[in-house]
């Protein structure tokens, strides 16, 4: 095929947004919605692609940091045909131009290699066929084949009764798109200059403008406020839940996961209702998730059950642990295999070896824990003294009692226990028994004070 350039609009201003953020930045599965058109764009592999972006977009572009993309810029939002036309200078003489918009999110690469196929080097459109059509621009056929757009606002009775409609999304030939877009006349009742007007002078030079009609709305809707971007949040789940559904994953209820990111998995994984996996997340075979968990850029390892309410960001987890519930493993946290960490334990940044356990109320931080360890209730390892932080080292086998503060630096060798509620400010031996407490007293004949009546 002759070379694809691909022209995203994203100049308009998202006013209904009524946010700070540019319209095209708002995320949708995580992933700002230009974004999302970028990278399906980019899997037609185009020979360029060209983002149209508005005045004060200056955030647009530091924000996608593409060095892939080419910016053109459109300081007055003065119509669709006009954005185009503000592409031009970065379009070869030749091949062709398939126009996207960077408030449609959800467009498949099936359909738009169906659009490009339909182009067959020429001209071609996407449309949908709405029961309301109200907004948007009207297809007009004549004998079947379509022969102009014509906007909501410029419709007459007749034509405001089609349901067939312009989707925005269109493949033009750039040897006439310079002579096309300099014939493009505003006085229409936006005082636009709409990219629409080009299928009537396709027509009228004799070129053919066949419609590809997609598979389903969503494919094409935009976003204008946060209603429409949340519907189209959910389609996007929606369709991810029933991908890994497909593909063997089981999920209590497709309609209670979120995915903002990518979700790996090998066979008979099963996620309770209402996780949500932000980034890259790695799931091992059988691996269980309980509900109400977060996991971001985290990997598990076969076998593991994370039980609910558990947080786990920047993790490792091994093969045939057992975490939570509400279990936190924060970044750098990396388990081995056969590690249980149970409910309100925060890791952080710290290694800890196989079938080791902290069950209870502790944090681990800036820590290197052997195997078979096992931590009691309520330790904590004190790794900050207000500027700097330190490490604890925790050998093979060592049994550390409840309650017990390990001041860092500091190591427990292997095999060493620690009595409950010492405070560990040195090394403790290998195999013995260390127990820094205060020694426990009773005071005799001592009498408890009375109340005076
Ligand atoms: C446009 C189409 C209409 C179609 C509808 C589908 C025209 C004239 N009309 O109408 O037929 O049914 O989309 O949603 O094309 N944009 C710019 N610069 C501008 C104007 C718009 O970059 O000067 C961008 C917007 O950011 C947006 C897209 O183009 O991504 C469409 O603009 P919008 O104002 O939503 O067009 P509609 O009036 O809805
Ligand atoms: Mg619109």
């Amino acid at each position: 095929m002759e070379s694809l350039s691909v022209v995203i609009l994203a100049a308009g201003k998202g006013k209904r947004m009524y946010s700070a953020l540019p319209k095209v930045l708002h995320p949708i599965g995580g992933q700002p919605m230009l974004a999302r058109v970028i990278a399906t764009a980019r899997q037609l592999q185009p020979a360029k692609i060209v983002v149209v972006y508005g005045h004060g977009g200056e955030q647009v572009r530091a924000t996608i940091q593409d060095v892939d993309v080419e910016w053109a810029l459109q300081a007055e939002q003065l119509g669709t045909g006009h954005a185009l036309k503000m592409a031009l200078p970065h379009l070869p003489k030749n091949g062709h131009t398939l126009v996207l918009y960077g408030d449609v999110p959800l467009t498949t690469l099936a359909t738009l290699q169906q659009l490009l196929a339909a182009a067959n080097g020429g001209m071609s459109l996407l449309t949908d066929v709405l029961a309301d059509a109200s907004g948007y621009g009207r297809i007009v056929r004549n004998a079947g084949d379509i022969v102009a757009i014509v906007e909501d606002k410029d419709c007459n009775a007749e034509q405001k009764a089609i349901r067939e409609i312009n989707t925005g999304m269109l493949v033009l030939p750039n040897a006439r798109l310079e002579g096309w877009l300099s014939e493009l006349r505003n006085g229409n009742a936006q005082g636009e200059y709409y990219l629409t007007d080009v299928i009537a002078l396709a027509v009228r030079d004799g070129i053919a403008v066949p419609g590809v009609t997609v598979a389903a709305s969503w494919e094409a809707a935009g976003v204008n406020n946060k209603l429409q971007l949340a519907e189209l949040e959910r389609q996007l789940q929606l369709n991810q839940a029933r991908a890994l559904l497909t593909a063997g994953v089981t999920l209590a209820d497709p309609a209670r996961i979120d995915i903002r990111g990518q979700l790996e998995h090998s066979e008979d994984v099963s996620i309770d209702v209402g996780c949500v996996f932000e980034g890259h997340v790695k799931l091992g075979a059988g691996v269980q998730i309980g509900a109400y968990c977060v996991l971001k850029n985290v990997t598990v390892a076969a076998g593991t059950r994370i039980a609910p309410y558990s947080h786990l960001e920047e993790a490792e987890v091994g093969a045939g642990c057992q975490l939570g519930p509400y279990a936190r493993l924060r970044p750098g946290a990396k388990l081995a295999d056969h590690v249980h960490i149970g409910n309100f334990v925060e890791v952080k940044k710290s290694t800890i070896g196989s079938g080791s356990k902290v069950n209870h109320l502790t944090y681990i931080g800036d820590a290197d824990i052997g195997s078979k360890v096992n931590v009691g209730a309520g330790t904590v390892t004190c790794n900050y003294d207000g500027v700097n932080k330190f490490r604890t080292t925790i050998g093979n086998g060592v049994f550390v009692g409840s309650g017990s503060m390990l001041v860092a630096p500091v190591t427990l060798e292997d095999g060493a226990t620690i009595g409950a509620g010492s405070v560990i400010t040195r090394t403790a031996p290998a195999e013995q028994l260390t127990v820094a407490r205060a020694k426990q007293l009773t005071i005799p004949g001592w009498q408890r004070p009375q109340k005076k009546s």
